[in-house]
């Protein structure tokens, strides 16, 4: 058995994470489920945004599933519940998968995840705020050979890396370490400017399979190259670490529509079965169950339809009962179908 922690968060965080947990239950009886409490409730009776002692249960569990928390900025002294586990966790690569759910394809942005901007170090006086943007050689490296290896996987010849190396210094040095890497790998660097490249994504954006970036550019190219998902609801994630990965949905906890049942459950299935990939079980059933049920299913509102939550979820799970295959038949599925959707080893447990 697998033991998986999982933190619904608040708004519709709760809904999409229960759907996430009635899909992956269809499809595997192998894990325990135990959920703790984060966020905003939680720091205003204890000053944190997550108990340190489930804290460090969590830290035992084989992985994490998560769901949307708000991060509110008049909240004095609150840190991020999602920021504060990447970091807890050592998560430092961010795998966000931007599918076409209709066409058969997907752009992977591949974000470092606990340095840049996002370091949490800073300077400040009374005349002068200092937020520090750090690159070191060790953060680097890993999301560098994170990138490296899924195109490897992939067989794609290349990735895209998007940087401001003409102005940063740090981005010059992640440069260095992403170009000797690659060379070394045998994989082609196609390099861009983060503030032109933003129009090419927004014109062009299948040409770039595997889209490398430090933390904030990659924050920002995620949202914006989630439009060619059709909805922010879609886009499943991975936060990987060494010892652990922590799989949410990348859209937020949308209050305006929490409780209401229309939220869209597909995010948090797929980032579901990204989970059920670092597992080592099998996430290519619910990614198959989602691209069938979306092709002929009813969608919920932000996807033009007027499905509830509920319908979707029990649309994919009909799909995935309809996915019973003759074990016989498994082995050669296997080189035609099952590898695309699930991750290489280097990001399993
Ligand atoms: C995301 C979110 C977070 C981030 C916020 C909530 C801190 O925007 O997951 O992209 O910027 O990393
Ligand atoms: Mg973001």
């Amino acid at each position: 058995m697998y033991r998986v922690a999982v933190i619904k968060g608040d708004g519709i965080g709760v809904e999409v994470t229960n759907a996430a947990m009635e899909v992956m239950r269809a499809v595997t009886d192998k894990i325990d489920f135990v959920e703790f409490e984060g966020g905003i409730e939680i720091f205003k009776k204890f000053g944190v945004p997550i108990k340190e002692e489930d804290l460090e249960e969590i830290k035992k569990m084989d992985a994490v599933l998560f769901g949307a928390t708000s991060t509110p900025f008049n909240v004095p002294n609150y840190k991020s519940l999602i920021l504060t586990l990447r970091k807890e966790l050592n998560l430092y690569a961010n795998l966000r998968i931007i599918p076409d759910l209709w066409r058969d394809r997907e752009i992977y942005i591949v974000r470092e995840n606990s340095e840049g901007l996002y370091s949490g170090e800073y300077e400040v006086d009374n005349s002068r705020v200092v937020d520090f943007r750090v690159i070191t050689r060790e953060g680097a490296e890993k999301i560098a050979r994170f990138a490296i290896e899924l195109a490897k996987d992939r067989n794609f010849k290349e990735i895209t890396f998007v940087h401001k190396a003409n102005v940063l210094r740090g981005d010059r040095f992640f440069r260095k370490i992403v170009l000797s890497l690659a060379e070394r790998e045998g994989i082609k660097v196609n390099e861009k400017i983060v503030d032109s490249f933003t129009i090419e994504l927004v014109r062009n954006p299948w040409q770039h399979k595997i889209i490398l970036s430090e933390n904030l550019f990659g924050d920002i190219l995620s949202d914006l190259a989630s439009i060619h998902a059709k909805s922010i609801g879609v886009i499943p994630s991975g936060n990987y670490g060494e010892e652990i990965a922590l799989f949410e949905p990348i859209h937020g906890s949308a209050p305006d529509i929490a409780g209401k049942g229309i939220a869209n459950p597909i995010g948090a299935i797929l980032s579901g079965a990204m989970l059920l990939d670092y597992l080592g079980l099998d996430g290519w059933v619910i990614w198959n169950a989602v691209k069938n049920y979306v092709k002929k299913g009813n969608l919920t509102p932000d996807l033009g339809g007027n499905a509830m939550t509920v319908d979707v979820v029990n649309g994919i799970i009909s799909e995935i009962d309809d996915q019973e295959i003759d074990p016989i038949e498994w082995d050669e599925l296997w080189v035609d179908e099952i590898r695309i959707n699930t991750l290489p080893t280097l990001f399993m447990k």
